[in-house]
């Protein structure tokens, strides 16, 4: 009886796929062209790629490395490799882009003349890469900006935009279920989708994602506790003292992504501050911080490198860092408190 009821809800015959959202909410705009649900598309096929890749990576031989350094000093996977040059592949041969900033790529890449439409896009192809290896949460990560100059060759200013000028965000997750969450503008809220195998497309199944006002949950990784400063010090110890209020629960996964998610379900907090030894802290502004803080403030948290909005920051290069605090708002509001005693 029960699995009889389970199967007929399984069957949704009118279900709201992504395609079907992207589409619907284009028309809400009289003089839309087409071209973001496009790219939109197109990021999506790049992802349903990654998630086929990820499942089989270990008997695809997927697993390992590539044998490379990237720019950040770090070891490239071969999942790193195979997700950014999907990621590339789409996102050139959708006709909507001119210009493409990469974690994986040292320079911006420029799309071919014939192939530039007006929209930047920022990525982290995987992310969580220590994690492929031993099947933990894994994902990807986008931000999608309006190029600022005219029409001929893009300029690295069409780059090196602020937050505040994201015109649609969203990460993959390949977790327990591979899933997409996304705005697709501010003030249009924040959108879940997962991934159904059997037909292979998403399905809205998170709809207008809000952070908790206040969570029960602390994320940073705590291996480098005595390189943090001394607010970052003072407030995880508070939230350890049970004569400061029932102690938080700590969970730190290790992907950005998979931690953000959590955030946004279960409210709470996400740190990666600055330390001694890295004072910009590791987390890179333009593909992690920037899509994480947009997500996270259009779902009713908030987003701060510590002094200012996440948003506000006005990148001066595509791989600059930031130390990140992200979350509930109540939670990020007394983490912000700690740090400037
Ligand atoms: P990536 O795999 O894209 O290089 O990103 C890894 C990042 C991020 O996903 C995660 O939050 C952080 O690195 C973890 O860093 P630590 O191991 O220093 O905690
Ligand atoms: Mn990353
Ligand atoms: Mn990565």
């Amino acid at each position: 009886m029960f699995i009889e009821d389970m199967q007929t809800q399984v069957f949704d015959s009118n279900a709201m796929t992504l395609t079907r959202f992207v589409l619907q909410e284009q028309r809400k705009f009289k003089n839309a062209t087409g071209d973001l649900s496009q790219l939109l598309n197109c990021i999506q096929t790049a992802i349903k790629a990654i998630g086929s890749a990820v499942r089989k990576a270990g008997i695809a031989k997927l697993h390992g490395i590539a044998g490379d350094i990237n720019v950040q000093g770090e070891e490239v996977k071969k999942l790193d490799v195979l997700s950014n040059e999907l990621f590339i592949n789409m996102l050139k041969s959708s006709y909507t882009t001119c210009m493409l900033v990469s974690e994986e790529n040292e320079n911006v890449i420029e799309v071919e003349m014939e192939k530039q439409g007006k929209y930047v896009v920022c990525f982290d192809p995987l992310d969580g890469s220590s994690n492929i290896d031993c099947l933990v949460s894994i994902g990807s990560i986008f931000s999608i900006y309006r190029r600022q100059t005219s029409d001929g060759v893009p300029a690295l200013q069409d780059a090196l935009q602020p937050g505040n000028k994201i015109v649609a965000a969203g990460y993959a997750l390949y977790g327990s279920a591979t899933a997409i969450v996304l705005s697709l503008g501010s003030g249009v809220g924040v959108n879940g989708f997962t991934y159904d195998p059997a037909i292979g497309e998403f399905i809205l199944t998170d709809v207008n994602m809000q952070v908790p006002e206040q969570g029960k949950i602390y994320s940073i990784n705590e291996g480098y506790a005595a390189d943090w400063e001394d607010g970052v010090h003072n407030y995880i110890a508070a939230k350890k003292d049970p004569t400061k209020g029932k102690p938080y629960g700590a969970r730190y996964v290790g992907s950005m992504v998979a931690d953000v998610h959590r955030t946004i379900k279960y409210g709470g907090i996400f740190l990666y501050p600055a330390t001694k030894s890295a004072p910009n802290g590791k987390l890179r502004l333009m593909y992690e911080c920037n899509p994480m803080a947009y997500l996270i403030i259009e779902a009713g948290g908030l987003a701060s490198n510590g002094q200012i909005s996440i948003l506000d920051i006005v990148p001066q290069m595509i791989h600059e860092r930031s130390p990140i605090f992200l979350g509930s708002k109540k939670d990020v509001e007394e983490a912000l408190s700690y740090l400037q005693k």
